[in-house]
């Protein structure tokens, strides 16, 4: 929406939460304070916040002064209840909807730009509809529900909606999707931007996160066969990305995906195909989801079993903790489940992030700072400055690919590691070179020992 405000200076953005905290934060006079990291974001917070991009708690008085509204809020796996495990809880998309029911005045586009299982419009419709037979009706009241789902990236966000590869928009109802399409039309060329039906544009989300998904499944997979075999992973990724038809981009091998929405979208796709049961295809993307549980526990146990089967006691350091570099997002990160085995197992963590903040890994971990675990009596802390890495750790491990990694000063890092020492490098950006020390231990994920 930043996005949108910044290259529209003639329309007024408002973004409304219902968390005062999230708006008080966006709204914070120190822009290294907003709650997202993102390269740019706060250069285009700057150039529009109080100009024609607003930050608000006021949802009544948006909603009513609003000729647009985009519906982009969370949309979790449900915990609970019919679909639980599968399914996308909606609730949140259904009290979005009962808002604009309830306080919109005239005609009201709504854009449903949340990540949503087909026939989602259906349901906001339905809601939109009966605000305009129940009791408290205002029959001057009108609608569209349109579907726009976003594809940005984290961590390239702001690069991602300004040069986007494609711009979809879902609908029946021809006036409003032109509307929503002269606001991008003015800095995406209309080449790009995709009118489809409204159930093709909800489905095209979920599909395009399961095939991005399943890329890096199927690279992780073959990781493990190149360590096995002696063959070398880059080499692999070389050759049969020179393919056009397969293409170069998204195949880095890794201790597995992360952020919010591939494992959840996959979910609800494989909830989808059983509903319509297409069994055969729900067991097919399922198996994307277990190839990656499996990268993440495969990675923990042969650090565990370079150990000789204990890290009771060992001090090993984590370099990143974010799912991917470039953004502060932590959720399912494999750096989660990776530090629970190791502390499950008695290790004691050093834990290192640009941008992440301690009291965020706290949360994912469910263990705080300094708390020793009573059973393995594993532990972790924070370490803001690598300075401060304590002499005698065993284990260096890379899991978030923050290019700040790839200058440390290694043989000073080097240096402070008791032997046996090991560096497990998940992303592949460490070249072997600076590891100038000979008698370290070092693991590249697709490449044998
Ligand atoms: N994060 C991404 O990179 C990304 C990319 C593409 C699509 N999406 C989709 O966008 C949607 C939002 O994702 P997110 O990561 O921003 O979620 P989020 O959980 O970070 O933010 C959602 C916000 O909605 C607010 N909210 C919920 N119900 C509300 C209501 N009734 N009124 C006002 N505010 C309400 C919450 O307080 C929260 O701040 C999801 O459907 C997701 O799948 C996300």
């Amino acid at each position: 929406m930043a996005v949108i405000s910044d290259n529209c200076p003639d329309i007024d953005v408002t973004l409304v939460d219902k968390d005062k905290n999230k708006i008080d934060a966006w709204n914070n006079k120190d822009l290294s304070k907003l709650p997202i990291f993102e390269p740019g974001l706060k250069e285009v917070i700057s150039r529009n916040r109080g100009k024609n991009l607003f930050f608000s708690c006021e949802i009544k008085q948006s909603i009513q002064e609003a000729d647009m509204v985009f519906i982009s809020v969370n949309t979790p796996t449900k915990i609970k209840g019919l679909g639980a495990g599968y399914a996308s809880d909606l609730k949140w998309v259904e009290s979005s909807a009962r808002l604009v029911a309830e306080y919109s005045e005239g005609h009201t586009i709504v854009v449903e730009k949340s990540t949503v299982p087909v026939r989602t419009a259906e349901l906001i419709q339905e809601i939109l509809g009966e605000s305009k037979t129940g009791i408290n009706s205002k029959n001057n009241k009108t609608f569209s529900v349109i579907s726009s789902p976003e594809f940005l990236a984290e961590g390239t966000a702001i690069k991602d909606l300004e040069n986007p590869d494609r711009v979809l928009i879902g609908g029946s109802d021809k006036v409003s999707m032109n509307l929503l399409k002269e606001i991008y039309s003015r800095w995406i060329c209309n080449e790009k931007i995709l009118l489809t039906n409204v159930w093709s544009s909800e489905l095209s989300k979920l599909i395009a996160n399961a095939f991005l998904a399943q890329r890096v499944s199927s690279i992780n997979s073959i990781s493990a066969l190149c360590e096995s075999t002696g063959a070398n992973i880059h080499e692999v990724v070389k050759a049969i990305g020179s393919d056009k038809r397969i293409g170069a981009k998204f195949l880095s091998p890794g201790p597995g995906f992360g952020g919010s929405c591939f494992k959840k979208d996959i979910l609800n796709l494989v909830y989808l195909c059983r509903y319509y049961k297409l069994e055969e295809t729900a067991n097919y993307w399922e198996q994307v989801l277990f190839i990656n549980y499996w990268q993440k526990k495969r990675i923990s146990s042969l650090i565990i079993e370079k150990f000789f089967g204990t890290v009771s006691n060992k001090k090993i350091l984590i370099l990143g903790f974010s799912f991917k570099c470039n953004t502060n997002d932590t959720r399912e990160s494999p750096a989660i489940s990776i530090s629970k085995d190791l502390i499950d197992n008695g290790a004691q963590l050093f834990i290192n992030d640009p941008k992440v903040q301690k009291e965020q890994i706290e949360i994912e971990l469910e263990i705080k700072e300094f708390e020793v675990d009573e059973l393995s009596l594993g532990s972790w802390n924070f370490i803001n400055d690598l300075d401060n890495v304590p002499r005698n750790i065993d284990a260096i491990i890379v899991l978030t690919e923050w290019k700040e990694y790839i200058g440390i000063n290694w043989e000073k890092l080097c240096s402070k590691m008791r032997r046996p020492a090991w560096i497990f490098d998940t992303r592949n950006i460490i070249p072997k070179e600076v590891i100038k020390e000979s008698n370290i231990n070092y693991w590249q994920v697709g490449k044998s020992l």
